[in-house]
């Protein structure tokens, strides 16, 4: 994304500092149109119906995870912490936190918030500052509209323990056809990757990756039943 608003700067002969600004304003204003969407979501009812959306293949993958010793856990695009509710009852759950670049995800993650482990914060993951360290890592159809996969998955890498593990899900993949057009209804910015790319950034950024697709037979919607949400498992090596 920065190669080509740079590569942009140069064709309209921008100075570097005018091309930084340049690059700092459009990055700003796909930032804005991204909080701004899901604050509208957080208000009209679209929170309740991506948890509805979602629910079935993110509770058939978390039910894989054995979550057997102590463990932290941070979900990435939290929206309205319904992941992180339900972490919080595991029972060796120590703390869960959930972030959200959306002010009004996060009060509406609080208002329904019922379990002390729980602790929802207003950050982009990008800019996120936190001195912990996660035993797990979470997100779900969040990932592909942050600024840069790269930063994103840096961070996240950063901010797991050795033998840490990072579960990303999304819909929104090259080879599940059906759901590539979603860009163009939500108007806003969504990288689109195939399952081979994002095996890429993952390796990239110095995970060991695995990959699910987690099938739903039963939906009404064909690609639910053909392609289904793809998992993208990173794990960090104990160096
Ligand atoms: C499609 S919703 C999914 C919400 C939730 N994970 C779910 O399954 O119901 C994407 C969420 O990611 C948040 N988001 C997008 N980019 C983000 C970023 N860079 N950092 C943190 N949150 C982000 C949005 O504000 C939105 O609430």
């Amino acid at each position: 994304m920065r190669i080509k608003y740079k590569k942009y700067a140069e064709n309209v002969h921008l100075k570097d500092h005018q091309a930084e600004d340049y690059i700092g304003n459009k990055k700003c204003k796909n930032m804005d149109k991204v909080r701004k969407t899901f604050d509208k979501w957080a208000q009209n009812g679209r929170a309740e119906l991506m948890e509805i959306e979602h629910r079935k293949n993110v509770l058939k993958f978390l039910q894989k995870i054995p979550f057997d010793k102590p463990f932290t856990f941070l979900d990435v695009g939290c929206g309205n912490g319904w992941v992180v509710r339900k972490i919080a009852n595991e029972e060796k759950c120590k703390k869960v936190i959930g972030i959200d670049k959306s002010k009004k995800m996060i009060i509406q993650a609080r208002k329904k918030s019922e379990n002390k482990k729980e602790e929802f914060i207003h950050t982009d993951i990008e800019s996120m500052n936190y001195k912990g360290k996660f035993n797990f890592v979470f997100s779900m159809e969040s990932l592909y509209y942050a600024d840069s996969i790269e930063v994103a998955l840096k961070k996240i890498y950063k901010m797991l323990k050795p033998g840490g593990q990072f579960f990303c899900g999304t819909d929104f993949y090259t080879d599940n056809k059906a759901t590539a057009k979603w860009s163009n209804i939500m108007k806003v910015q969504m990288h689109l990757h195939s399952k081979k790319e994002w095996r890429l950034f993952f390796q990239n950024a110095g995970f060991m990756v695995n990959t699910k697709n987690i099938k739903d037979l039963k939906s009404r919607k064909k690609w639910k039943r053909e392609f289904g949400t793809l998992f993208i498992i990173g794990t960090k090596p104990v160096k």
